[in-house]
């Protein structure tokens, strides 16, 4: 028998839970076409960051203040390979392409961290054919003024201020390094944005110890990166007055994208998985859902979403009971109890 995939996400009526998130695989009309065909059932395309719409208009600016020449010159300000993937008016095209050509929804990404000229671009994603927004908040707080209320602030600001430009539903991609993360969830929820994707991935930095020097490097996830995303999701889901909630980060095989639904999470977003095993094993995991759930008798997805969001062991219960007993419980060759 069938089973039915099918959820709601942002408000969208979409067939099963597994969604594309933001990354290179996404950024261009024929992948996005293999991506839909192998099942995903919407996309999020790569961000257009603040810096390039800002480098774009002071672009303009400079071109109507003083001619030509100085084009070639302000463009340097911005790295030429960002530029040449996704350039505000670049982006917006891959938006009206993926629209005509692609037959699930497409969800545009917007990141940045200030409140200002810039997010108008919401509507223009919107005017060029985006089914949603997804304002991913990516920013590291590391300014010695940079305090906890003002940072949250900003943040349900941000969101705000692209809500108002646009009338299709707004998700917010956050990480989770806030001191109360419930109440920075919350705080979205009630300024009413439509989701909550949790959570962004942060690429820190490591250090190259042969060159003595910072380096950049993109790591992909694993499975193990799963459990903050289970964590939060079961303590916000049921909880929230609107919001829905995308499940992030560490999807590798279906046991994760089981996990995540268990805990509570509408859709499953995921970008790794897909960079390592290339857009077909969408249809491997649609698989895999699929005869998990009929092995065990369920019908609908809709049976596992939350199943265990309740009984999850850090929920305010039980939080320092089970701490507690997972920390002293620990087994091992040089950790046995004497
Ligand atoms: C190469 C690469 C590029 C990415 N680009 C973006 C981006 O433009 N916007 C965004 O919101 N997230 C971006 N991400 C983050 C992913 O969308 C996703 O949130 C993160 O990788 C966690 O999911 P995963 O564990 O399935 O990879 C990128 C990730 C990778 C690996």
């Amino acid at each position: 028998m069938a089973i039915d995939l099918s959820t709601r996400y942002l408000g969208l009526d979409l067939k099963n839970p597994l969604v594309v998130s933001a990354s290179p695989l996404s950024s261009d009309v024929s992948r996005l076409r293999m991506l839909a065909e192998a099942g995903a059932a919407a996309i999020v395309l790569p961000s257009l960051f603040e810096e390039q719409i800002r480098h774009e208009a002071a672009s303009v600016e400079r071109l109507a203040e003083a001619g030509s020449d100085s084009f070639a010159e302000s463009l340097s300000y911005f790295p030429s390979s960002a530029e040449a993937v996704t350039g505000p008016r670049r982006y917006l095209d891959l938006v009206a392409n993926a629209r005509a050509k692609v037959d699930v929804p497409i969800i545009a990404s917007l990141n940045g961290s200030s409140v200002a000229g810039w997010v108008d671009y919401a509507g223009l994603m919107e005017a060029a054919g985006a089914s949603a927004i997804e304002l991913n908040i990516y920013r590291i707080a590391s300014a010695s003024d940079a305090t906890g209320p003002h940072v949250e602030a900003e943040t349900v600001a941000l969101a705000q201020s692209v809500k108002a430009q646009v009338k299709i539903p707004v998700a917010v991609k956050l990480h989770p390094h806030f001191s109360a993360f419930g109440d920075v969830a919350r705080q979205l929820d009630a300024a009413g944005v439509d989701g909550l994707v949790l959570f962004n991935k942060l690429f820190q930095p490591d250090i190259d110890l042969s060159k003595l020097k910072w380096v950049n490097e993109v790591d992909l996830s694993s499975s193990a990166d799963i459990r903050l995303g289970l964590l939060w999701l079961s303590q916000l889901s049921g909880k929230l007055k609107k919001a829905s909630l995308a499940a992030n980060t560490g999807v590798d095989t279906v046991d994760e994208v089981l996990k995540y639904l268990m805990a509570g999470a509408d859709v499953v977003m995921m970008a790794s998985a897909l960079l390592r095993h290339g857009p077909g094993y969408l249809q491997t995991l649609l698989l895999g859902l699929e005869d998990w759930l009929d092995a065990r008798g369920f019908k609908r997805v809709s049976e596992i979403r939350g199943l265990l969001t309740a009984t999850h062991p850090d929920s305010e219960r039980n939080e320092r009971k089970d701490y507690i007993e997972t920390l002293t419980q620990y087994r091992g060759p040089y950790a046995r109890s004497a």
